[in-house]
């Protein structure tokens, strides 16, 4: 079975074609990141501008790659939400476009679903499990006891740990997006060098904060700035975040999968790219029976795959929507 992935919720425009489910065939992803750098971060309208643009030369380089026409494709799985609605609304219309013409059917993925199932791509990981994903717009520890059956067990009360890399990487003058480089300037700093705060660890709860981290650096580099302590280089501070960062959403990962009894571990999305965390995550676990699963780093960042591949689970278990003609983009659709 052929199913093409489109994924526009965001800054990345992208498609796949995947066969039966983990062969995959093609996998080309646009990145807007150079617009946006400049602006220090998305701007609405130029991302849906800028998947315009692109979105037809994106499908059909995965079609070309895979070596196939859209008349070969089975299924056609395209992101609904949650997502900047200009930008999801590029990717549906698409969908429907190709799939009216084309004769095909047509299934809304939600985009969290797709970073759920990622790992799939790579290895088949056993029911059930404890993911995490942690990317620009959520954090969200989750519960996964099927394909369609995701339970919350928390969530961020504030900022997303990867919106708080962005955040800071903004206040030390790095551009966006700020994962990337926070991790590789940390590379050059001591992680032990300011013990900033891990935010709700002590609190009886499975959800996280990262607001007070983010103004705790905001204080430190303006402490920094006004000559009180200049021994401490922006290399020292990253490091000392992102230190963190992994900090909490590793101590985490290890209450959650005691008291729920849970031994794989998946950590997904955008900030599962950074090897810090791995290495953080893979310690916490170690010697206690717990598997780490981590899908590479470009299945870990916005793709198409992840959305053919959660569209060829869930056309496994449900008859297909048969008015998905009027199915909608929703900004905050829930999982
Ligand atoms: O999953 P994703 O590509 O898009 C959303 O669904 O939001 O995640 C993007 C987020 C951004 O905040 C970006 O700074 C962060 O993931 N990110 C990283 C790394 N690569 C991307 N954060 C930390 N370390 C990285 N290597
Ligand atoms: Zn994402």
């Amino acid at each position: 079975m052929l199913v093409l992935g489109i994924e526009t919720s965001c800054d990345e425009t992208a498609a796949a074609v995947l066969q039966d489910g983990s062969r995959l065939l093609s996998n080309v992803i646009f990145s807007q990141d150079e617009v946006h750098s400049k602006l220090g971060g998305i701007v609405p309208e130029l991302a849906g501008r800028c998947h315009v643009d692109r979105i037809h030369r994106v499908v059909g380089q995965a079609l070309t790659e895979a070596g196939v026409g859209i008349a070969d494709i089975d299924l056609i799985g395209v992101t609904r939400g949650p997502g900047l609605v200009v930008s999801l609304l590029v990717g549906l219309n698409t969908a429907k476009g190709l799939a009216y013409a084309a004769g095909k059917p047509v299934i809304g993925i939600n985009h969290l679903e797709g970073h759920l199932l990622a790992i799939f791509l790579q290895e088949q990981v056993e029911f059930p499990y404890l993911a995490l994903i942690v990317s620009g717009g959520h954090t969200d520890l989750c519960r996964v006891e099927g394909v369609g059956r995701y339970r919350i067990l928390g969530r961020t009360r504030d900022d997303a740990a990867g919106e708080s890399f962005d955040k800071v990487a903004k206040m030390l003058g790095l551009g966006y997006p700020g994962g990337p480089v926070i991790e590789r300037l940390s590379k050059e700093g001591r992680p032990d060098a300011v013990a900033f705060p891990r935010g709700m660890l002590d609190k009886d709860t499975f959800d996280f904060s990262f607001s007070g981290l983010k103004t705790a650096v905001r204080r430190f580099l303006a402490e920094r700035n006004q000559n009180l302590n200049k021994v401490l280089t922006d290399a020292d501070i990253a490091a000392s975040f992102q230190e963190a960062v992994v900090d909490i959403l590793a101590i985490r990962l290890h209450q959650a999968a005691r008291l729920h009894g849970l031994q794989r571990w998946v950590v997904t999305g955008g900030v599962a790219a950074n090897q810090r965390l791995g290495e953080r995550v893979r310690a916490q676990a170690a010697g206690q029976g717990f598997q780490v699963y981590i899908p590479d780093p470009v299945f870990c960042t916005d793709n198409a795959a992840m959305i053919a591949c959660a569209a060829y689970h869930r056309h496994r278990m449900e008859p297909l929507p048969e008015d998905w003609m009027h199915m909608d983009a929703q900004a905050n659709l829930p999982l």
